[in-house]
């Protein structure tokens, strides 16, 4: 047995999936008692990990974040952060962030979405933000995107030592509600206004259909089709104006 089992093990680890219910806590902010997910019913969450406060990608990431915060509420997502600090250190590290910190030409940056304090690793356990073979009591950058009726919709995971890709973390919130809004899939590296891909044929009657009926779709083959998705279109739908 590995000596990341025997941990896993012993921390109580779980690691919800794509499709499961977010799973509940309440937990002390730098913003106040929250009650997760039920304070964010109808609204988009990215419930995000970080290892440690004063530490530098992590410093990077939270000032990305904190940045791009009006973005992402116009798409109807609030962020969520979390590290296994307490909160006076939360507290006393936004507060150097503010006063001392330029990166990306950012400076003055104050990070008004709620951090978690996770002292008791409470929460990191239930997200399965601890990967013992990464690191025993620092939590990952985990990326969780949780939808309006609490299911978790995508997870992505970066080791202590990699920044994440804010454009990318973005990309994939705008392509998962453009799924639900129009009933479509999108294919690599899909951005508004690319064409989307349409749900492979499901009988040999809908193959052949697709294959025959060019109206709005273009079938490379039975299994292959696209159609055009207006960029305008997709942005109204989804971005508060
Ligand atoms: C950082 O945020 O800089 C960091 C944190 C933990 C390990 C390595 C880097």
């Amino acid at each position: 047995m590995e000596t990341s089992d025997i941990s896993q093990k012993e921390i109580g680890f779980s690691m919800p999936r794509i499709g499961d219910k977010a799973p509940e806590f309440k937990a002390i902010t730098t913003q106040g008692e929250i009650n997760f997910p039920s304070d964010y019913k109808g609204k988009w969450v990215i419930l995000f990990s970080h290892p440690a406060d004063f530490t530098p990608v992590c410093t990077s990431e939270f000032m990305t974040f904190a940045h791009l915060e009006e973005k992402f509420a116009k798409a109807n997502c609030k962020l969520v952060g979390l590290s296994v600090d307490g909160l006076y250190s939360h507290i006393a590290w936004l507060r150097t962030i503010k006063d001392k910190i330029e990166f990306n030409g950012m400076k003055d940056i104050e990070v008004k979405f709620p951090l978690i304090e996770d002292i008791t690793m409470n929460v990191a356990k239930k997200y399965g933000m601890i990967q013992p073979g990464e690191h025993k009591t620092q939590a990952v950058r985990a990326v969780f995107f949780i939808d309006p009726e609490s299911t978790v919709r995508a997870v992505i995971y970066y080791p202590l030592s990699l920044g994440r890709n804010f454009d990318e973390i973005y990309r994939a919130l705008i392509a998962m509600q453009t799924s639900d809004k129009f009933n479509v899939a999108t294919p690599a590296d899909w951005e508004p206004g690319n064409d989307v891909i349409i749900s492979p044929a499901g009988s040999c009657g809908v193959a052949e259909e697709r294959m025959t009926n060019t109206d709005d779709l273009e079938c490379k083959d039975w299994f292959f089709c696209t159609k055009k998705l207006n960029k305008e279109k997709v942005l109204d739908e989804i971005i508060e104006s």
